[in-house]
């Protein structure tokens, strides 16, 4: 057992590996820039994607750092003793420099130097890859393994499932990796107990991503020029195991949150009582809530992408305040101490601090205004039902009426032994997405963002880019035909030439200042002649009807069309042409991307 702050895990990490001839760089932000199939940072490689695919970093091969990450994933299991929403991640890695013959002499001194961490070895497990159709067995990190000392028996070949690592979306870099357990005493729950299975026996701390390989759109893997090292240690938890906390929120990183609940509720956390997920939640929930706000690339609550996570968070937490017990205003007390907690590492917090605070009280207050009146309303269709089932078109109102998410509902049918169907109101909520845009709910499970949204952003893309070609050629330039997969936008347009590589260039330039710019995307409808007065461009033929809908992005782009797109042009992150060729005569035609392939 080790008395070690987070404080002291995070500096001592950095050190040892700045010794070892790495820099230090900052977290990323928690909004992910290079990758636009999530909503939030999952682990510290979003940022560093472009590195691992080859192109240089500034601060070098050999990197170390803590990074802010997020996972909505199980958002539902957190209450228990250990899931988090929002965890620091403490990384290492090398950008086609060392491989696995330094990672893992290295992991191993960390673990169990006396100058280090000083586990002793006999408490400690591995796991390697076991090699599958994809790749082959990892035979080399076995050996280095047991070459640290470690006995075979305390080595675990897993598969794919357990020892393979990459982004959610499958795509980009990616290989097998070796885990590092820590061996508790819960006595085996089998013969085949391993750290595979969740009993407990095995705690896992620490992975070494071995990224050898590049995942494409298809499935396919490519090898990587140079393979990468990616290592990722949850401070959280490992403080946890370190100190032998039985759970996350007893470690000194949570103890001042508990403690601000207590005082401001009067109740007392007890890790066995009922009460204890209310706690938990509420911590929890609004620390993330207070990295999410506090991010430079700061979000507030919204009905999409991670306004809508943000907003969830609050309300549930809200909700479980409530259940404490908990005053007006609670959300912005604890996020006080959560702001004085991380001040130091995470000075942006302490910035924003006014900003987190207001923006937290102005969705709790919105909440409160109708959580009661929304619970009522709960309780008389429960009390209604004559079958377990809350139905969609309920949960639906609930959601549209008096802001419930609908895990909100999920949750307090499932404190009452119901069920909602969750199509069904998935069904409503589509419906009204049509109508208003958007398709945040579907983006939840996991966080990923679905093709529809890619396909928006893609479509606002083609409006910056109709609007810097008239600007860049002249106004003569009017769009011919659009088309648009998830990768690429394909835009035909009338123009008598080739266009010259400074004329592609400013166009770029131009739709790059647009999304810099981060217009919000309006949209109204009005009549065809409006439009016309309003200097709108696109087709005024009738095949739209007599009213239209006009797209505003901010100064860039005024155009009639039917929708849907992005809700601000920021989020289409960067935009690049790929290519400009002849379509046809007197029309050219240009590919472009957008997001992490612009980068690229
Ligand atoms: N990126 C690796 C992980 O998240 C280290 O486990």
């Amino acid at each position: 057992m080790l008395s070690i702050t987070s404080g002291e895990l995070r500096a001592l990490y950095l050190r040892f590996f700045e010794e070892r001839g790495h820099t230090v760089i900052p977290s990323a932000s928690l909004i992910p820039e290079n990758d636009p199939t999530v909503l939030f940072t999952t682990a510290g490689m979003h940022p560093l994607v472009p590195y691992l695919l080859g192109a240089a970093h500034p601060a070098g091969k050999r990197l170390t750092d803590v990074q802010k990450c997020l996972r909505t994933g199980d958002i539902d299991d957190v209450g228990d003793s250990s899931h988090l929403t929002f965890f620091e991640m403490l990384g290492n890695w090398s950008l086609g420099d060392y491989f696995k013959e330094k990672a893992i002499p290295w992991s191993w001194e960390f673990l169990t130097s006396e100058q280090w961490l000083g586990i002793p070895k006999d408490k400690l497990a591995f796991s390697v890859f076991a090699g599958d159709e994809n790749a082959p067995r990892d035979d080399a990190s076995f050996q280095l393994w047991r070459e640290q000392g470690v006995p075979a028996e305390r080595i675990f070949y897993l598969p794919a499932e357990n020892n393979w690592w990459g982004l959610p979306s499958r795509i980009g870099p990616c290989g097998p990796d070796s885990e590092m357990f820590i061996i508790t005493d819960k006595e085996p729950c089998g013969p085949d107990c391993s750290p595979a299975c969740s009993c407990g026996r095995y705690l896992e701390i620490w992975n070494d991503v071995f990224m050898q390989y590049n995942g494409l759109p298809d499935g396919t893997l490519v090898p990587l020029a140079k393979p990468n090292v990616d290592t990722g240690m949850g401070l959280e938890r490992t403080l946890c195991v370190l100190t032998g906390k039985k759970s996350v929120y007893e470690t000194d990183l949570f103890t001042p949150i508990l403690n601000r609940i207590e005082e401001l509720t009067g109740k007392v956390y007890d890790p066995d009582a009922e009460t204890a997920k209310s706690f938990r939640i509420v911590a929890d929930h609004i620390r993330t809530s207070v990295f999410i706000i506090g991010d430079p690339r700061g979000v507030t609550p919204s009905n999409v992408d991670q306004g809508y996570v943000l907003r969830r968070l609050i309300r549930r937490a809200v909700r479980h305040g409530m259940r404490l017990g908990a005053p007006e205003g609670f959300t912005a007390k604890i996020a006080q101490v959560i702001i004085e907690k991380y001040r130091e590492p995470y000075p942006e917090l302490g910035k924003a601090e006014g900003f987190i605070q207001e923006q937290l009280l102005l969705e709790e207050g919105r909440f409160q205004r109708t959580l009661q009146q929304g619970t009522r309303e709960f309780e008389k269709a429960a009390s209604r039902l004559t079958t377990g089932l809350i139905d969609g078109l309920t949960a639906f109102h609930l959601y549209d009426t008096y802001g419930f998410p609908i895990e909100i509902t999920a949750e307090l049918a499932r404190e009452r032994g119901l069920d909602v169907d969750e199509a069904g109101f998935r069904k409503h909520f589509a419906e009204h997405q049509k109508k208003s845009q958007a398709g945040a709910e579907q983006r939840f499970k996991g966080g990923l963002a679905d093709s529809s949204d890619q396909t928006a952003r893609l479509h606002t893309a083609t409006h910056l880019l109709h609007a810097a070609l008239r600007k860049t050629l002249g106004s003569e330039v009017a769009q011919r035909g659009s088309n648009i997969t998830t990768e690429r936008l394909r835009f035909d347009f009338s123009f008598g030439r080739k266009m010259t590589k400074d004329e592609l260039a400013e166009a770029e330039r131009l739709v790059n200042e647009s999304i810099q710019a981060d217009y919000p995307i309006d949209c109204r409808e009005m009549t065809v002649d409006e439009a016309r007065e309003e200097g709108a461009i696109g087709l005024f033929e009738s095949k739209y009807g007599e009213r239209v809908k006009v797209y505003t992005m901010g100064s860039a782009s005024k155009e009639i069309c039917g929708g849907p797109h992005a809700s601000r042009t920021g989020e289409l992150r960067s935009f690049k042409i790929q290519k400009e060729e002849a379509s046809s005569a007197g029309v050219r035609r240009i590919r472009a991307v957008i997001g992490a392939g612009a980068d690229a």
